[in-house]
């Protein structure tokens, strides 16, 4: 297992041009996954609000549940940097309650890190977090929890106009004081622009190959989510017909009455069997 890497290796991953690798999870058995995998860094994502509780999106997901959530992926990966995801609604209405909720990430859920949404319009909450000493990762391009005034789950920075937005929230999220930063489906051109401007690890979702490292969702990756895969994700295996196909083996199994086996029971204990026949009227 490589040593945990905290925000300084991170930074030096970048200057030496290693790629940084970062996924989702939600779950311990995930999670110890992905440390066995060798990953540099866990998110546990707000997505989880569909990866695992079945909303339509990430509006719904609370504190508490991703605090439950933190602890699990914490508990199994003592050595990675594991990301707290804000959910919406833990940041957005004073600068005072983004602090509070950012500090539970830490003192609840021990994750060495904070992500909340948005650039420019955050700026104030950003600074907040991290005067209270806490490592904070930007997130602009496509935010979910704000995809209604986005116009839905669309890619950002695809015209000048837009590409200016997205590196004006890069520059304010990284002089705000920032150490890392994600671009969710962005332009690789403009992905790898801000890369190179920026000193501080610029990771990517649907940015291109450009940049520090690259980050996927985990339900995406192994294919548990079945709703819709965006056009930025590699699967990489199909759990969900895998995990289908074993089920549907047991139901058949337990119906035609192939399960349970011998080899499944616990027999009684020697002589206890006869004592049992007596006791039940059964002996004779
Ligand atoms: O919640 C999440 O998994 C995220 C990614 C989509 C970047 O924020």
């Amino acid at each position: 297992m490589p040593a945990k890497k905290g925000v300084l290796e991170l930074h030096e991953m970048k200057r030496a041009g290693e790629k940084i690798t970062w996924l989702t999870a939600y779950d311990y058995p995930t999670a110890t996954f992905e440390a066995q995998a060798g990953i540099d860094m866990i998110l546990v994502g707000d997505s989880l609000g569909m990866c695992v509780y079945g909303y339509p999106g990430t509006v719904p997901v609370t504190m508490d549940q991703c605090i439950v959530h933190c602890e699990a992926v914490r508990r199994a990966a003592p050595d990675v940097f594991v990301v707290g995801d804000m959910p919406f609604m833990s940041y957005q209405t004073s600068d005072e309650e983004a602090v509070r909720n950012a500090g539970r990430f830490l003192k609840e859920a021990g994750v060495d890190a904070i992500k909340l949404e948005g650039g420019v319009r955050v700026i104030s909450r950003i600074k907040a977090i991290l005067d209270a000493g806490i490592v904070v990762c930007g997130h602009i391009g496509l935010t979910p929890q704000s995809s209604g005034q986005l116009g839905g789950h669309k890619a950002q920075g695809r015209t000048l106009e837009s590409a200016q937005a997205v590196v004006e929230d890069a520059r304010a999220i990284y002089n705000a004081g920032a150490q890392l930063l994600l671009l969710e489906a962005v332009p690789p051109e403009v992905a790898a622009f801000i890369r190179d401007e920026l000193p501080i690890p610029v990771l990517g979702i649907g940015a291109g190959a450009e940049v520090d490292g690259q980050l996927l969702i985990v339900s995406d990756v192994l294919g548990t989510f079945q709703a819709f895969t965006p056009k930025f994700v590699k699967k990489y295996a199909d759990l969900a017909g895998v995990a289908t196909a074993a089920l549907t083996e047991y139901v058949a199994d337990v119906r035609a009455g192939r399960f349970p086996e011998e080899q499944h029971c616990y027999h009684m204990l020697e002589g206890e069997h006869e004592r049992f026949l007596a006791y039940t009227g059964e002996d004779g």
